[in-house]
């Protein structure tokens, strides 16, 4: 017996859900960094030429297909490139990736998303208070994550604690469903994380000038660190590539998780100015909020000289070093390390039960499974593969699931779904019993699909950019991206010799992983053509 696929409760409803899952801590520690290493207010400019040639033509591309696969009962990759291209016995693998993709980053998001929740506790019970120095909260993080035994930790148990309630609590929201949990829980998630980051954001903006003795630690100057262009850096392939990859991160394309959403929405249901919606919320979150916490925060407390190492010392030093110590400094800072820690975790709850649907997604379509049954087969299957990201932390593990579920897969994706988007989607030869002439038009029927109920209508120039110039962009960054960077990771390069038996079992499981989502679309096809051939 089929069941009825679930469906949102709202409009609104989704697109809190679609901006939960592109808020991150993308918006709030990764984009601030990429900014200030890659020529400040300079940066912005490829960071907006990518959000409006990649970003916001991939937000339509996913929303338009997975209204479109969910009309046929299919949520995720494979059953909706079946579906556009039913001729291509192959194209449904391509789909895999966007089941694959999603659990590789959830099975590390969910151990980081998990820290936040340690140190929402550890700010309101004052566990930190004592590490002043940023070696002091630097060795607190490491005991923390286990990696060191110190005075503040003595073992792993209390991020392993952190982590079971963190991974439980995204199993419920899943298991509640796409309108009883993940809709519920963005609805009520994303106004608390708005309103924690703009009080963040007034109190960074009205820190003026602390001290005295030092002047030029102000904001005015923290502010100019990250927006001052510089504009010898346009021409580098490599600040353009840092922007377009952080407009992916940023707004969850690519990934799969938005086809998923958009399954579960009604064939009249726009699409169009709801894509819009959500891809603004989130430029808002990262560019107002994101530009206007960190950098600012760490410049004003840290000075000019030390503004650059800490800046290229990464997102997780910034978040979990240098900003504790920046609360430590103000009045009411508990407060605000709270608030910091509590916004960054619901950033990243909102993500990662974004990242589980597909998954279950995929089972219950599929195979017909009860929500329950797929829920299950997931938590178990996922719960075994985060071990080695909170086991082998410090054998590069994360690193390496990042760079193949975070990185890769996200633009290999994003530039299979542009190309059979414009290029693929109008394949069907008769369209309303009339005959379709050449491959020049398929976009016109992918077009029109995407403006079906739509409340506002896509300026007619955005075909053409759909059309040619996503596509080329996306093959431009996959190539220059593969050249530059993938292939030293891909030869482990840069991998110690220590490190090197954790990466490459990490590989194996990650190869064991695709084979077994690609055999389980196999058994599924052949199910369906046993079905089919029984009716
Ligand atoms: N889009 C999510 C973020 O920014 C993954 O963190």
């Amino acid at each position: 017996m089929a069941k009825t696929r679930q469906s949102w409760g709202s409009k609104l409803g989704i697109i809190m859900a679609v901006a939960g899952s592109a808020v991150g801590l993308g918006n709030f520690l990764r984009f601030p960094v990429q900014a200030a290493q890659n020529g400040g207010g300079t940066f912005m400019i490829p960071y907006f030429i990518s959000f409006l040639l990649l970003g916001i033509p991939l937000m339509w591309i996913e929303w338009t297909l997975g209204r479109f696969g969910g009309g046929f009962e299919h949520g995720t990759g494979p059953g909706i490139f079946h579906t556009m291209w039913r001729k291509n016995r192959f194209i449904k693998y391509f789909g895999v990736i966007g089941i694959f993709g999603p659990i590789v980053i959830f099975i590390y998001y969910t151990y980081i998303e998990s820290w936040l929740l340690g140190y929402t506790f550890f700010s309101l019970t004052g566990k930190y208070s004592s590490a002043t120095t940023p070696e002091a909260m630097k060795s607190f993080l490491t005991g923390y994550q286990g990696l060191a035994k110190n005075e503040y930790f003595g073992g792993l148990s209390n991020a392993y604690t952190f982590f079971l309630i963190t991974f439980i609590l995204n199993i419920i929201v899943v298991y509640y469903g796409i309108k009883g949990g993940i809709e519920k829980l963005c609805k009520w998630a994303m106004p608390v994380l708005f309103f924690c980051g703009i009080l963040l954001a007034i109190r960074v903006l009205t820190l003026g000038t602390p001290d005295i003795a030092k002047p030029d630690w102000n904001l005015k100057n923290g502010l100019g660190f990250l927006w001052n262009p510089d504009f010898s850096k346009l021409l580098s392939g490599k600040v353009w590539m840092a922007a377009a990859g952080q407009i992916f991160f940023t707004l969850s394309v690519g990934i799969g998780v938005i086809l998923t959403y958009a399954s579960y929405l009604k064939k009249h249901d726009d699409v169009v100015l709801s894509g819009l919606t959500a891809a603004t919320t989130n430029e808002f979150a990262e560019v107002i909020l994101g530009g206007s916490i960190v950098i600012p925060a760490a410049f004003i407390f840290f000075g000019p000289e030390n503004i650059i190492p800490i800046a290229q010392s990464g997102s997780f030093n910034l978040g979990f070093v240098t900003m504790p110590l920046i609360f430590g400094k103000i009045p009411f800072g508990i407060i605000f390390a709270t608030l910091w820690f509590l916004l960054l975790f619901l950033a990243g709850i909102t993500s990662s039960v974004s990242l589980a649907q597909p998954a279950v997604a995929f089972l219950e379509d599929e195979f017909n499974l009860s929500r329950k049954e797929a829920v299950g087969i997931f938590a178990v299957i996922c719960f075994v593969l985060c071990q080695p990201a909170i086991l082998f932390l410090g054998n590069g593990v994360v690193d390496e699931l990042d760079f193949w579920g975070g990185t890769f897969c996200l633009v290999l994706f994003g530039t299979i779904e542009a190309i059979l988007f414009s290029w693929v989607f109008g394949i069907d030869p008769v369209r309303n019993g009339i005959p379709q002439s050449g491959i020049s038009n398929r976009v016109d029927r992918a077009w029109d699909e995407m403006h079906i109920g739509a409340d506002i209508k896509i300026p007619k120039f955005y075909k053409f950019i759909i059309k040619y110039i996503t596509p080329l962009f996306l093959i431009l960054i996959l190539v220059f991206w593969f050249v530059q960077e993938g292939m030293p990771v891909i030869l482990m390069k840069n991998v110690t010799a220590e490190n090197l038996n954790f990466v490459i079992l990490t590989r194996i499981m990650l190869a064991g992983l695709f084979l077994l989502i690609a055999f389980l679309v196999k058994i599924a096809w052949n199910r369906r053509a046993r079905i089919e051939a029984h009716e």
